[in-house]
Formats: structure tokens, C-alpha cells, sequence
């Protein structure tokens, strides 16, 4: 009886996921698409400012995945019962989003006009290239300003 129970245990430890469950990995996964769009926004920043020099190769590619990036739909992964108020500390996606779907969607679509802009303009130079940028920085600031928490 003993070992029959042990095995049962052993069983179900090894049949149990990672402590992380559905909801975890569903907010660790936007959030890396997140990231991604803040690295590549980050690289284009810094050359926009001159703290880099200007190369049009590698503002282009930055450009590019930026809209590739703002083609992903990521709706999915805003399961309910992630937002900040049922899981504070966790994420910062705020309750909003789950209250209005319609106005988070067009939000998105700015974002991605935006990308869309900055993919046709950041190779011609770094003017352009700044004028693009300031306009998908307002583009993630306005959705955020609206339904990211603190
Ligand atoms: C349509 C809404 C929306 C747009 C557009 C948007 N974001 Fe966000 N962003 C969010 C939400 C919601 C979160 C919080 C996600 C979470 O914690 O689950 C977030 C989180 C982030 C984070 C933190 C990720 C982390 O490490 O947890 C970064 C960085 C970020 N966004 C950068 C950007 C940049 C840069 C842009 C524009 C190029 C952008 N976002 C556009 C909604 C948006």
C-alpha cells in the first residue's frame, strides 16, 4: 500500500507542470512582445539622439521589426483573470483592457499605422527617422497612458 502510494506521488509530481500555470505563461508571453518592442525602440532612440551614429541598414532592420512585430495578434494571450487587479505584481495590463476591447484594438491599430510609417521612412535618414519615431513613441504611450497600470 505504501509503495503503490509513494508511486502515485511520484507520478503526479512528475505529471505536474512548471509551477507557472496557463495564465503565467499567457503574461510572460505579452510581455515578451513588450520587451521586443521596447528593444527595438530603444536602438532606434538612441540613434535618433545621436548617441549612436545614424545607419540607415540597421535603423531599417529595427524598422522592420517593428512592423513585423505589430502584425502578431496578440488577443489571446489576455486570458480572463490577468489583468493587474486580479494579479497585481504580475502584470501591469490594467482591467480596462477587458472592459473595452474595441478602444485597446484601436490603440493597437495606431500603433501598428505607426510601425507601418516608420518602416517606409527610416532608412532615408535620420530626420526622418526621428519624425517616424516620435510618432509610434505616441502610439505605445497612448495605450499605455490608458491600459497599462503604474
Ligand atoms: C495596444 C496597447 C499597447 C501598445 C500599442 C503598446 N503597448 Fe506596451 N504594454 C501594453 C500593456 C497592456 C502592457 C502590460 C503587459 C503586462 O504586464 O501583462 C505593456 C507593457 C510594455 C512593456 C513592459 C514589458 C515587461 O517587461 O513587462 C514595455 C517595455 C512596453 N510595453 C513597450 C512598448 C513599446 C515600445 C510600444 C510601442 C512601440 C508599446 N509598448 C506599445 C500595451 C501596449
Amino acid at each position: 500500500m505504501r509503495k503503490l502510494a509513494l508511486a502515485t506521488i511520484a507520478l503526479s509530481l512528475l505529471a505536474a507542470p512548471s509551477l507557472a500555470g496557463p495564465k503565467e505563461d499567457a503574461i510572460a508571453a505579452r510581455q515578451g512582445h513588450y520587451k521586443l518592442l521596447g528593444a527595438n525602440m530603444g536602438a532606434l532612440s538612441a540613434m535618433a539622439k545621436g548617441q549612436i551614429d545614424y545607419d540607415a541598414k540597421t535603423a531599417q532592420m529595427h524598422a522592420d521589426n517593428l512592423a513585423t512585430l505589430s502584425k502578431n495578434n496578440i488577443g489571446f494571450l489576455f486570458l480572463e483573470g490577468t489583468s493587474s487587479s486580479d494579479m497585481p505584481g504580475v502584470t501591469r495590463a490594467s482591467a480596462k483592457i477587458w472592459e473595452d476591447f474595441p478602444g485597446v484594438g484601436a490603440a493597437g491599430a495606431k500603433f501598428a499605422e505607426a510601425a507601418m510609417t516608420i518602416q517606409a521612412e527610416a532608412g532615408k535618414g535620420a530626420a526622418e527617422l526621428g519624425k517616424a519615431l516620435g510618432m509610434v513613441g505616441m502610439s505605445c504611450k497612448g495605450c499605455h497612458d490608458s491600459y497599462r497600470t503604474k
